[in-house]
């Protein structure tokens, strides 16, 4: 009997590690990504029903107070937290996580103290430092995304040199738990100082940059899982850290790319504070508005049409009308097509995952590769609350803040109609030479309401 209970735990890992593939391969693709997501959920499943198997567990209570209580929040965080608040909900689901593992890896020193093997100490001690840090640092980029927290970057004089101290306090502690493995106090010196670094990691980082660092601490998390899998032998553990660990480190790097930013740079460089905006102010000429019959004629009457969603679209929710004024214009025989920059909007997938919501087909949506050399014969560009992803001084001024930063080529389309609120400036803090040029037409309201009247006027032209 025994023997089956094994082989069937082994197996339900086995078949969880490979869901678990399965679903990060499917989400590599919109079309995919939901399949994917079931695979890897059906996996958490088989993981779960594998572990409840385990004949070191004596008792179910508490595990089924845990799994109710569990499902019921995640249940409600599904159903009521709105797609724009996915950011601040993912970072807290982060915390969640690290913290648990950190608590694992306490109660497991509790319970079996120095006589833990040197191997199992060292990743017990890896994973509470990691879960430890990774807590209250998503905490910190939820509280910064929810503006509960000030969003910009907060610095002072001797941080980077005291955030390093800390660091290595922490890491000194884990050396000599390790070393005098029966030293407790050190044992939660160590998470304490590892609670506040998380904290300090955080603070100098603007909010805008957040996608990157949780998915750093995701990496991280992943991580604490992982070790948390060594420590108690628990293979789908490790395997599904490490997976989370890696695939989230090979996220937050193709983020930097596609910003053309380093790691140091996005963790220490205080980007999107007053000192970087100040720096390239100045921009000289008048943005041009126009009026709403004016921009409905453009598009009623253009062969081919591109919309370039931003941050803005997000803000405004107005993904549903945009595909309403999409299908409008398709109606009079206009080619309407969608360009999507790897870093609109303020998390990866961030307009594609609205997007779909507002049922825009995939095939419409096109890569900055795929679409930049579209510009040139489209008739009209629309840029519905973007900005820094269509700033041409990336491209043309070594001296620009973005400058490298791989940008949808708008300012190439015959025309340009830009939708935005006034003159606010993007994530970047930094003038647009792309609402200066003569070509650009400024419609200024909310992207909603412009959109809204935009498909009426656009039916009556
Ligand atoms: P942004 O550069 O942030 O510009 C958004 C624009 O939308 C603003 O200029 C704002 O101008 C306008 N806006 C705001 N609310 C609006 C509303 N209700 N209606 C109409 N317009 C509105 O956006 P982007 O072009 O998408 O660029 C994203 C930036 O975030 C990049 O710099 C990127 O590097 C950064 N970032 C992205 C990510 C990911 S993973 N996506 C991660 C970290 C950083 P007004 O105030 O005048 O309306």
């Amino acid at each position: 009997m025994e023997l089956y209970r094994t082989l069937f735990i082994e197996f339900s890992y086995l078949v969880a590690s490979i869901l678990f593939i399965l679903g990060l391969k499917g989400m590599s693709h919109p079309e995919t990504a939901r399949r994917g997501m079931h695979l890897a959920e059906f996996g958490m499943l088989m993981a779960v029903i594998g572990t409840l198997l385990h004949h070191e567990i004596v008792s179910y209570e508490w595990i089924i107070a845990g799994l109710l209580v569990g499902s019921t929040i995640g249940a409600m965080m599904a159903i009521w937290v709105p797609m724009t608040a996915m950011p601040q909900r993912t970072a807290l689901s982060h915390a969640f996580g690290a913290f648990a593992a950190a608590l694992v890896g306490i109660a497991e020193y509790y319970q079996h103290g120095a006589a833990l093997g040197q191997v199992t100490m060292t990743a017990l001690c890896f994973e509470v430092m990691l879960g430890a840090l990774t807590t209250t640092g998503s905490l910190m980029a939820f509280s910064k995304l929810q503006g509960l927290v000030r969003g910009t970057p907060m610095t002072w004089k001797g941080q980077n040199v005291f955030n390093m101290t800390l660091l290595a306090a922490t890491i000194g502690c884990f050396v000599y738990v390790l070393i005098v493995p029966t030293a407790a106090t050190i044992f939660y010196v160590m998470i304490g100082l590892a609670f506040v670094f998380g904290i300090m990691l955080v603070l100098p980082i603007g909010a805008a940059d957040m996608p990157v660092v949780m998915s750093l601490l995701n990496s991280y998390a992943g991580l604490a899982a992982a070790a948390t899998g060594f420590a108690l032998s628990n293979n789908v553990l490790i395997i599904a850290g490490t997976l989370d660990g890696f695939s989230g480190f090979i996220l937050s790097i193709l983020m930097c790319r596609a910003m053309n930013r380093s790691m140091t740079n996005v963790l220490f460089g205080a980007f999107g504070s007053a000192a970087t905006a100040a720096s390239t102010d100045g921009q000289q000429g008048d943005m041009r508005e126009i009026s709403l019959d004016d921009a409905a004629v453009q598009l009623a009457y253009a062969n081919q049409v591109i919309f370039v969603p931003g941050y803005g679209m997000a803000t405004a929710q107005a993904q549903h009308i945009v595909r309403e004024l999409a299908e409008t214009l398709e109606k009079r025989g206009v080619s309407v097509k969608y360009a999507i920059h790897p870093v609109a909007g303020r998390m990866p997938g961030h307009m594609n995952v609205l997007l779909a919501e507002a049922n825009v087909p995939y095939s419409s949506l096109y890569e900055l590769e795929q679409i930049n050399p579209e510009f040139q014969s489209t008739d009209v560009a629309v840029v519905i609350g973007a900005n820094d992803v269509v700033n041409p001084d990336a491209r043309d001024n070594p001296k620009s803040p973005i400058a490298g930063m791989p940008i949808l080529e708008v300012d190439r389309a015959r025309s340009v109609i830009v939708l935005k609120r006034g003159k606010g400036k993007g994530f970047a803090g930094i003038e647009n030479p792309l609402f200066f040029k003569d070509r650009t037409g400024m419609l200024y309201g909310d992207a909603k309401d412009s959109l809204t009247k935009l498909v009426q006027a656009v039916q009556h032209a």
